[in-house]
């Protein structure tokens, strides 16, 4: 099963311009993807506010659960054998990390002014209103999850079971950390 490594040997950077920055020039490989990280976490300044809807709320709502939803896919294999309850796949650990990193930095353009609960759009959602009050947290967060999944990804090409494990469980707490503050039970 090289399959995967076969394709992309050591080819990162092919790898993360097909996420969609093709423009990036090319970098060996670490510099790129902790640059990838950075220019994702720090170069953004934090924002203050919800950004505006450009599209319809209801739109937003079911593209950032979708998102939410790949993203809880992708990291289910890596908590499972993070957990012990499924064998120690370096192949697989690998192409999911990848994924769980190409996909971390997508959900957060759904949530826009408007989109919250009880902001009377009539659609189920778990998004608290706590967002749209606390948004500079929100926005850490999520840049927090970008940058130790990517970090994830970078380690899981050749590093150590422990370490991986232990940057699952980190990557694991973020997302429960954003759940406790601003998601509805
Ligand atoms: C910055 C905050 C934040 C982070 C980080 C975060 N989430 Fe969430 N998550 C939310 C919010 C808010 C909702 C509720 C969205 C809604 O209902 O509109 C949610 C909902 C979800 C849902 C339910 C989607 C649906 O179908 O309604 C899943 C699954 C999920 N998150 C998985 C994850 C996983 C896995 C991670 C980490 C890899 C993660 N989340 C990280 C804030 C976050």
């Amino acid at each position: 099963m090289s399959l995967h490594s076969r394709r992309h040997p050591r080819q990162r950077p092919a790898h993360v311009a097909r996420q969609g920055v093709r423009t990036m020039t090319v970098t060996p490989l670490h510099a790129l993807v902790t640059g990838l990280g950075l220019t994702l976490a720090s170069a953004c300044a934090l924002a203050e506010e919800l950004p505006d809807a450009s599209v319809e709320i209801e739109d937003a709502i079911e593209y950032r659960q979708d998102a939410l939803g790949v993203m809880a896919w992708q990291i289910g294999p890596l908590g499972a054998m993070a957990q012990g309850k499924r064998d120690f796949d370096a192949e697989l650990f690998l192409e999911k990390a990848r994924r769980l990193a190409a996909v971390a930095p997508l959900p957060w353009e759904g949530f826009v002014k408007g989109s919250l609960q009880g902001d009377d759009h009539g659609v189920e959602t778990d998004a608290l209103a706590d967002i749209a009050d606390d948004y500079e947290d929100f926005d850490q967060r999520y840049h927090t999850l970008i940058e130790e999944t990517a970090k994830l990804a970078e380690m899981a090409d050749g590093g150590d079971q422990d370490a991986l494990f232990k940057q699952v469980a980190t990557v694991g707490n973020t997302c429960k950390g954003c759940h406790d503050n601003f998601r509805a039970e």
